[in-house]
């Protein structure tokens, strides 16, 4: 086997949902299954790369040779990713949640015969991977991932601009061949030089496989 280029290199490798607490019993989440960021994880260690997993809550077993960091919330992912830099390259593939309740209630919230409805106040949760991305220790690469229900390439591509990345690997949403809960996938990546692919529609493990080929090929461009 020809060595990889990730052998030896610090990789740290964001995955899964977060769930941001509304009382002690309910809780704002989402779909995320966390299969594409393990996989992702799996692949890198499998090429020999010291890679960290920052896990939201997720029902899956830990890849081998994987240091795992397990979060629930956005604030806590946010804390862990930044404790596990410096890294050489950081990928973003965790579905975080973008709104959070301004506060957790200390005790369950009560129906009220006198109201019809309930108002939760919500606040922007930090944007780790921008925040990575522009960070003092910035890893050579960043890589995000953005799911999308419908114009994906011109999302993607705000995206990858606007949080300085250096690739982004998008899949389509609500639809068939891929998305959360599957384990195959469809990604199209775009990388900061212009160049687009397509890799699968397969399985979540050669997806991951052909994600770290493409992380490798813009290793061996970039400067550092
Ligand atoms: O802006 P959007 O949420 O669509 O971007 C998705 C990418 O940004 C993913 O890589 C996700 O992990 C990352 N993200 C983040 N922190 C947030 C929101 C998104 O790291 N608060």
């Amino acid at each position: 086997a020809v060595a990889s280029a990730l052998a030896g290199l610090r990789v740290v490798v964001s995955a899964g949902p977060t769930y941001e607490d509304i009382d002690p019993v309910r809780f704002i989440g989402n779909r995320s299954s966390g299969k594409m960021g393990f996989a992702v994880a799996e692949a890198a260690a499998r090429r020999g790369a010291q890679v960290t997993l920052v896990a939201g809550p997720v029902a899956l077993a830990t890849p081998a040779g994987v240091r795992r960091v397990d979060v629930r919330s956005a604030a806590q992912m946010h804390a862990a990713v930044m404790a596990a830099l410096p890294a050489d390259i950081y990928v973003g593939a965790a579905a975080v949640a973008d709104f959070a309740p301004a506060q957790a209630a200390a005790s369950k919230i009560k129906k009220r015969d006198d109201r019809d409805g309930l108002v939760l106040e919500l606040v922007r949760t930090r944007d780790i991977l921008a925040e990575v991305a522009g960070h003092p220790q910035r890893p050579r690469m960043v890589v995000g991932f953005a799911a999308e229900t419908d114009n994906v390439e011109g999302y993607a591509r705000g995206k990858l601009a606007r949080k300085r990345l250096d690739l982004i690997a998008a899949n389509q949403v609500g639809r068939e061949g891929g998305g959360f809960e599957s384990d195959r996938n469809t990604l199209l990546v775009f990388g900061r030089d212009g160049s687009a692919q397509t890799l699968g529609p397969a399985g979540k493990g050669e997806v991951a496989d052909g994600l770290l080929d493409v992380v490798e090929r813009f290793w061996a461009a970039s400067p550092g």
